[in-house]
């Protein structure tokens, strides 16, 4: 039996980043597939809200963009400027909340992908972030957003597990539905990684509560917000020359959003 210490797990980007960090290919490859498609003009400067340890903004940074992100985890944000400067980049992750920022310079396209939105707890919140996305973005900027919506019918996956080894650490992930509120629209997740190395091993835990979303009611949030409008939808499978119309089974969904 494993030592349990319960902590926020994106306080530990090391470990994060060993699960989530793998799988990047498929999204980075797509991000710049979007940024040609529907780009209106040059797509230069891009910015990740929720950017965690920036496991694609160094990449992209490599692509040649110029990047820059926030996040509401400090050690997260430490580990992704470490990287970017280990990189040869600048410092351009900053300790912020995404839902409450405003930027010096605007961006020509923004991405969130893998759920994070969904981290926003109520209407209100989710409204304020696309509003200071809009504010973030120049006129005709993108902003990739993909998570999981509630399909209508059917019922939605509910557990996940990943393992990723590097060196002597290997770190298994798991996440479940411990509950889902369809009423008050909240799914409570618990997540796990099982940490290993040649000295010690345990196991760090938390929940979090995430925001649900049919399609329709991610429909009326964004409609709610006149500077933003629908140019395309995707799901996870990640191919931009297959575009996806919502539907009530729809699990996933990267829409395409842009700034009017
Ligand atoms: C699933 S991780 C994704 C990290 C990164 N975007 C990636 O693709 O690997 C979610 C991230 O959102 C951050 N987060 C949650 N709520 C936030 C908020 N209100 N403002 C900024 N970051 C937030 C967490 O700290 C965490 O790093």
């Amino acid at each position: 039996m494993l030592e349990t210490i319960q902590d926020n797990l994106y306080d530990h980007p090391k470990y994060y980043d060993l699960v989530f960090g793998s799988d990047w290919k498929a999204e980075l490859d797509f991000l710049l597939a979007v940024f040609e498609k529907h780009g209106a003009g040059n797509i230069e400067r891009l910015f990740e809200p929720g950017c965690g340890t920036g496991r694609l903004m160094f990449r992209l940074a490599k692509e040649g963009y110029e990047v820059a992100g926030n996040d509401l985890s400090a050690p997260a944000v430490d580990y992704c400027n470490d990287r970017l400067e280990r990189h040869g980049f600048a410092r351009t992750a900053e300790v912020g909340d995404m839902t409450d920022f405003r930027v010096k310079k605007k961006f020509d396209a923004a991405f969130n992908t893998i759920n994070t939105f969904r981290h926003l707890s109520s209407e209100r919140l989710a409204r304020q972030h696309l509003e200071c996305m809009a504010g973030a973005l120049r006129k005709g900027g993108l902003y990739l957003l993909g998570f999981h919506l509630t399909p209508t019918v059917g019922e939605p996956i509910d557990e996940e597990s990943w393992s990723a080894r590097r060196g002597n650490l290997s770190v298994l992930s798991r996440l479940w539905t411990e509950k889902h509120d369809r009423r008050r629209r909240n799914e409570r997740v618990r997540m796990s990684f099982d940490v290993y190395t040649p000295t010690q091993s345990f196991r760090l835990a938390n929940c979090a509560d995430f925001r649900t979303y049919t399609y329709p009611q991610m429909a009326d949030l964004i409609e709610s917000v006149p500077a933003l409008r629908v140019v395309e939808t995707y799901d996870f499978a990640y191919q931009v020359d297959q575009p996806v119309k919502l539907s009530p089974e729809t699990e996933d969904v990267v829409y395409v959003l842009q700034k009017c």
